[in-house]
């Protein structure tokens, strides 16, 4: 298997140690530092807006990916750049202009993505893979951390891998919501390249050894020769 991509989410921290799960996530193998934003209005629950993002930007040595679960997200792309987001994703159904929202990520000079609900066929972003950077494939209904996987995402995430290498495009898949050393392979198996990892990774007697457990699984142990 390629080599993959673990994005620990910080929705699963303690939020009065939050200095101290970025801490866990610098020093770990992690790759990113996954970003939940809610408002109260797409999802039933919120979480925290770009003053928090740019707090987390001062201490944190992974780029930040920036989940946005938000409705309008056009009026805060450039906000959540400049608080220091470095991938911003924001969902599919909360976007009806969504192709003229993408051009906006990447004219504010951060990667762009769009994240789809479970019920949400991957087919619908034909039109707009070449403009995609990342596909986050929602695992769980958007909203909560620590919820159980929908394994009708699998099939989903291997549609969506054979479109992207028809086309070419290069764009990664982002698996979110319910991953853990229990799915991880058969996700990765599918063609996902970044694995979100909240619960599992910040529930974990030690977040820092699950990141590495992650970032193993499928990985040539090496040969003895
Ligand atoms: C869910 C969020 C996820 C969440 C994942 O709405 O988008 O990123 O933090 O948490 P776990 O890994 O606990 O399901
Ligand atoms: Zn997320």
């Amino acid at each position: 298997m390629p080599r993959h991509f673990v994005a620990p989410s910080i929705l699963a921290a303690d939020f009065s140690q939050l200095n101290g799960a970025i801490e866990i996530i610098n020093e770990s193998e992690a790759d990113y530092v996954h970003v939940d934003v809610m408002d109260g209005v797409f999802v039933p629950n919120i979480t925290f807006g770009m003053l928090v993002v740019e707090g987390v930007k001062k201490i944190a040595k992974k780029p930040l990916d920036v989940h946005l679960m938000i409705v309008q997200p056009e009026k805060y792309v450039e906000a959540f750049q400049k608080a220091g987001a470095d991938i911003i994703t924001v969902h599919y159904e909360a976007c009806p202009h969504l192709h003229r929202v993408l051009q906006m990520i990447k004219d504010s000079g951060a990667k762009a993505g769009v994240a789809i609900n479970p019920h949400t066929n991957v087919e619908l972003l034909e039109d707009v893979l070449e403009d995609l950077d990342q596909v986050i494939v929602m695992s769980v209904n958007p909203g909560f951390g620590g919820q159980k996987f929908i394994y009708r995402t699998i099939p989903k995430v291997r549609k969506l891998k054979n479109m992207i290498i028809q086309r070419n495009t290069g764009t990664l898949i982002e698996i979110d919501g319910g991953v853990g050393l229990h799915n991880a392979e058969a996700i990765l198996q599918a063609g996902a390249d970044i694995l979100v990892a909240g619960s599992s990774v910040f529930k974990a007697k030690d977040p820092q050894k699950m990141i590495s457990d992650l970032k193993a699984i499928g990985q040539d142990k090496g040969s003895f020769v």
